[in-house]
């Protein structure tokens, strides 16, 4: 059995877990979290200084806490890992060197995590989760992707958003109708009220140079001007702004392309598996429309736990030791951060000569 120290510091949540391994099955021993989001909400988003500040602050007291709340000792801990790529660099920072100054001085291995992989197994620690191949839809604040998962670790991208991420239109959404950061839990609230079929947005689809659709693709900045438009015209003609219906109108259409499309890409690809994780993951309306569409298709759904969509570390933790079971067991101490780095190539995480 294997215990890991895990951080995430890639944006605007500090978090420190603590997960192990027994016979094979990711159990989740302690979890601390400290969201910063009321204090970026002033802001209307995420003010990167102010996120690294909090990191540092946050990270010992978080540390401190997964260890104090469980019988774990930090000398009984087997590896440190922490959240690398993708993410706002000088937070990225915060938790890697503080993994690598534990994993030096108690002479464990280090394992720096992408942050998409661990969103990827914050599937994992539900209890019926699936086993490869399956397509998986990761949607965040930061990627809207259709991922194929082969075997472990081998990743191949279907699908992508070419403009903003689904959690993105959200948060700019939210912000046109006056609702708070993050976007994505305020429209779902507010939306609860309102008609779904109000107003009928466009579903935004990208197209082929030779002509035709990428068809697992997304277009979500043209659905937020259709949004602003709205708003728009509404205002100028002096009544009163609906904003239960025009929360509940985006929701539905962002809910309904993502399923559409998911449920497409897993047919075309012939996977009956479907995979869904990431902040928006969170979302109520597209849990329930997938699950639905995906009954019809003959599709099993797999949805990441309502407490681990959004950022964590125990997805992260997660991560780390599906990484440790498998042949390259750690990063270099060399390996440093990096605001972007595709999925596909996180395997050279784990090699003597890192690529950053
Ligand atoms: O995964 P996450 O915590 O951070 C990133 O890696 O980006 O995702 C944050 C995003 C935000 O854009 C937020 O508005 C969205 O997830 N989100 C939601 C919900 N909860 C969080 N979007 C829709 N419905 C929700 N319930
Ligand atoms: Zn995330």
């Amino acid at each position: 059995m294997s215990i890991i120290l895990s951080l995430e510091t890639s944006c605007d949540e500090s978090a420190a877990a603590l997960v192990s391994d027994e016979r094979g099955k990711i159990e989740l021993i302690a979890n601390e979290i400290a969201s910063q989001i009321e204090e970026h909400a002033n802001w209307g988003g995420v003010v990167p200084e102010i996120a690294s500040r909090r990191h540092l602050e946050n990270l010992p007291i978080l540390i401190e806490g997964v260890f104090s709340k469980s019988k774990i000792n930090i000398q009984n801990i087997d590896a440190v890992a922490a959240t690398v790529t993708p993410g706002l660099a000088g937070s990225l920072l915060v938790g890697s060197i503080t993994a690598r100054t534990i994993a030096n001085l108690h002479q464990i291995p280090f394992l720096g995590i992408h942050h998409l992989e661990g969103h990827l197994s914050s599937i994992y620690l539900s209890k019926n989760h699936p086993k490869p191949p399956f397509l998986v839809l990761l949607v965040s604040g930061g990627h809207t992707e259709l991922i194929k998962v082969d075997i472990k670790h081998k990743y191949q991208r279907l699908g992508r958003s070419h403009d903003d991420a689904a959690g993105e239109a959200f948060d700019k959404v939210a912000r046109l109708l006056g609702l708070p950061y993050p976007g994505g839990p305020a429209i779902q609230k507010t939306a609860k009220s309102g008609d779904p079929k109000k107003f009928i947005f466009p579903k935004g689809r990208v197209s082929k140079p030779e002509g035709g659709f990428y068809p697992y693709d997304f277009s979500f900045s043209g659905l937020k001007t259709a949004v602003l438009r709205q708003i728009e015209k509404i205002k100028s003609e002096n009544k009163k702004l609906p904003i239960e219906d025009i929360a509940a109108s985006f929701e539905y259409v962002v809910a309904e392309v993502l399923v559409e499309r998911s449920i497409k890409c897993a047919l075309d690809e012939g996977l009956n598996s479907l995979v869904l994780v990431g902040g928006v993951a969170a979302n109520v309306r597209l849990r329930k429309m997938m699950l639905a569409k995906a009954s019809e298709n003959a599709i099993n759904i797999a949805l990441a736990p309502m407490e681990f969509c959004t950022d964590n570390a125990a997805m992260i933790g997660a991560a780390a030791l599906l990484r440790l079971s498998s042949k390259k067991i750690q990063s270099s101490m060399e390996l440093g951060v990096s605001a972007r780095w595709p999925l596909e190539k996180s395997d050279l995480l784990y090699e003597c000569n890192p690529p950053f």
